[in-house]
């Protein structure tokens, strides 16, 4: 079964010598303050941050949890759908969590979340951007809108951008009362290494690494990340290689936009949405490729979402879609 669940990559960027090599070279009888300083630096560098407003966890599903530990008391919002874990954690501490309704064909009706702002004021607003699980690329515009309105009710905007490099040139809104979450674990291709980051200053940067452990990830995944880092060129070839995947799905997933509704994509997967949506799924399904539906959830049920898969798979996946397109006409 080839696994389209999760949006991860289908292959690891680090050949066996690369790791290897990192691994031999790993100082594992101290802690990881040396490796942990070098990873700042360099991803720092690599995405234009400033060095000294960036701090890591074990995964950005770490920091949403932080986040909602130390910022969430009056309240956590995000809209319907959003990524799920927003309000898995929020339930977690018993604090109130609050969604705003998507149109019916998932769009996001932004003044309307403006006035649920101003009418509960909650302390958090999470958003995806690019968006899971649509895939969308939202306006900067939104994020500016949802930001000063989340700044006049004393609260945060967390951004939260897992697939942030799969829709470079766009413009963030600043301020201390806004926060930023990247993540190794997509267009990286090194989900295992969980490796979590946040960008924020002043008092939100203040308040959610109060809780951050000493040494907050150990030193094979930030030895593995540095070497992964360090070579730029390696990078470049890598992200590249992972948008051509990610172009390959979409363009194998358009073969049947006649009898389903696609969603612009600038993330690794696509969505897929209409009536014949899980018909699509449950015939991939039975032919080897397990895409992601969500049973527990009435309003995503007629969707499915697809991560990308490798170069030997697409062939095979293009002509199922194909074969199920024309068995439909
Ligand atoms: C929008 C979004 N945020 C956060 C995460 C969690 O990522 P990590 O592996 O960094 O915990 C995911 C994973 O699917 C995601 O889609």
């Amino acid at each position: 079964m080839i696994s389209m669940d999760r949006n991860t990559s289908p292959k690891s960027p680090l050949t066996k010598d690369m790791i290897n090599k990192a691994v031999e070279q790993a100082n594992i009888e101290t802690y990881s303050e040396e490796e942990l300083e070098k990873f700042k630096t360099l991803y720092a560098k690599r995405n234009r941050f400033n060095r000294n407003q960036i701090e890591v966890a074990n995964g950005s599903d770490e920091w949403i949890q932080k986040i909602v530990m130390t910022l969430g008391q009056s309240g956590v919002m995000s809209f319907k759908p959003d990524f799920f874990m927003y309000q898995v954690y929020t339930n977690q501490v018993g604090i109130r969590f609050y969604s705003v309704a998507s149109r019916g064909d998932f769009s996001f009706d932004f003044d309307a979340a403006v006035r649920a702002i101003q009418d509960k004021k909650p302390s958090v607003f999470f958003i995806s951007n690019p968006h899971n699980p649509t895939g969308v690329l939202l306006p900067s515009y939104a994020m500016k809108q949802l930001a000063d309105a989340m700044k006049a009710v004393g609260g945060y905007l967390v951004i939260d951008e897992a697939y942030g490099e799969f829709a470079l040139d766009r413009e963030l809104p600043t301020g201390d009362h806004v926060i930023i979450l990247r993540t190794l674990s997509k267009v990286y291709g090194l989900a295992g290494l969980r490796i979590g980051i946040a960008i924020a200053k002043g008092e939100a940067f203040d308040k959610i690494t109060k809780i951050n452990h000493p040494y907050p990830l150990n030193s094979l995944s930030l030895v593995l990340a540095n070497a992964l880092l360090n070579d730029e060129e390696k990078l470049d070839e890598w992200f590249n290689y992972q948008k051509e995947l990610h172009q390959k799905l979409v363009d194998s997933f358009e073969i049947v936009r006649r009898h389903v509704r696609i969603k612009p994509s600038h993330t690794n997967f696509v969505f897929v949405y209409g009536d014949k949506a899980k018909d699509l799924y449950n015939y991939l399904l039975e032919n080897g490729f397990k895409g992601r539906v969500y049973e527990e959830d009435q309003q995503l049920s007629n969707v499915a979402r697809f991560s990308i898969v490798d170069e030997t798979a697409v062939d095979e996946l293009r002509a199922l879609i194909t074969k199920w397109g024309e068995a439909n006409d």
